[in-house]
């Protein structure tokens, strides 16, 4: 039996994490394996029950279970609460720190039948495979910010970026692995022609790969990084970068793959992985069942694999999923001219449906 603490979160959360938990459902009854699925509040929902993002609570369920599958945090309603109360920094970013989270993988591929579907050409996009893996513990999102009144009026706001060595070393190996497991390459992404915590990362990235001689290498500039993602992204097998960097190129990434809709994660290095869209809460999209559930339910299947290690269980969700989109199902997200699309609960109905037919 396994424990699998579900946190939907705000705005479209719930509905998208709804229906990756009928589909956990579905590829566990076919496959005999019992899941139990124990929900917890999170984000601005938390806040609004027991006047904190991250509940004592839930925290204690995220670390008694065998992982955590979350929707998403935040909406304009909790935007003006203190920083500390605010569903993204005190519930999110709080859960991924206490968790020990410090790696992001976030998956770019580009389904066949989706190819057409992105606003880059089906040539550039073809094939594509990558992972980024995102540092999510430190760098900007950590370091020590704060405001101060500058006597001659207006105030200077600071933002801090750095990085230990420990830190660099750890999530290096861990791209260095995962390329071992794909096509053995790895793009350092930094900024090291301007920031001295990018020249400490070049340096000890490229001495964690003498570790791993049978990797190639390759540093990259972010700023170039962002156009070849665009111009050439097939030439990208894992990208390792820190927290800021990552999280704005995995959003640009999720476009080849037809839409931010699209895109999985699953944070890990602690005892307990935790698994959410990389997508965020759409509040407009909130509660209208219009939102693309893929994106959670290829979450789903990254939980099957890396934390319960289940990996039939989860090649047959993102078969399931490969098959509909060939069939033509599309969300609005991803809709084609002239076509309905099909909504949050469709789009999961077809899929549990393919999952009974995989042999
Ligand atoms: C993400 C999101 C979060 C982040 C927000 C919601 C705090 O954008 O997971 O990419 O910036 O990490
Ligand atoms: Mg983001």
């Amino acid at each position: 039996m396994y424990q699998i603490a579900v946190l939907p979160g705000d705005g479209i959360g719930p509905e998208i994490i709804a229906q990756a938990v009928r589909i956990l459902k579905s590829v566990g009854q076919k496959y005999h394996r019992e899941f139990k699925f124990n929900e917890a509040l999170v984000g601005g929902a938390a806040c609004d029950a027991t006047g904190h993002p991250l509940p004592g609570e839930t925290l204690e369920l995220c670390r008694n279970s065998d992982a955590v599958l979350l929707g998403a945090v935040g909406g304009p309603r909790w935007d003006k609460l203190p920083v500390h109360l605010r569903p993204e920094a005190g519930g999110l970013l709080s859960l991924r720190k206490e968790l020990g989270l410090y790696v992001n993988l976030r998956p770019v591929k580009v389904f066949p039948a989706l190819a057409e579907a992105s606003p880059l050409k089906p040539e550039v996009v073809t094939g594509v495979d990558l992972l980024v893996v995102r540092e999510l513990t430190g760098g900007l999102y950590f370091g020590k910010k704060y405001r101060e009144s500058l006597p001659g009026g207006g105030i200077r706001a600071v933002d801090t970026l750095e990085y230990t060595t420990a830190e660099i070393e750890r999530i290096a190996r861990f791209a260095f692995e995962q390329a071992g497991r794909r096509r053995q390459k790895v793009t350092s992404v930094d900024k090291a022609n301007i920031l001295e915590s990018s020249r400490h990362w070049r340096e000890v990235v490229t001495a964690a790969g003498r570790e791993y001689p049978e990797i190639e290498l390759e540093h990259m500039y972010v700023d170039n990084c962002a156009m070849q993602l665009v111009k050439n992204p097939r030439q990208f097998d894992v990208l390792v970068t820190e927290n800021l960097f990552g999280d704005i190129l995995s959003d640009q990434a999720s476009v080849l793959a037809g839409s931010l809709g699209m895109l999985p994660s699953a944070s890990l290095g602690g005892s307990t992985g935790l698994y959410e869209p990389a997508h965020g809460s759409a509040p407009d999209l909130a509660g209208r069942q219009t939102a693309n559930p893929i994106a959670a339910v290829l979450s789903g299947a990254m939980l099957l694999r890396y934390s319960l290690d289940l990996k039939d269980e989860a090649d047959c969700i993102e078969r399931a999923v490969a098959r509909v989109l060939d069939l033509g199902a599309r969300t609005a997200d991803l809709a084609e001219e002239g076509k309905a699309p099909v909504n949050t609960i469709q789009m999961s109905d077809r899929i549990i449906e393919q999952i009974a037919r995989e042999s």
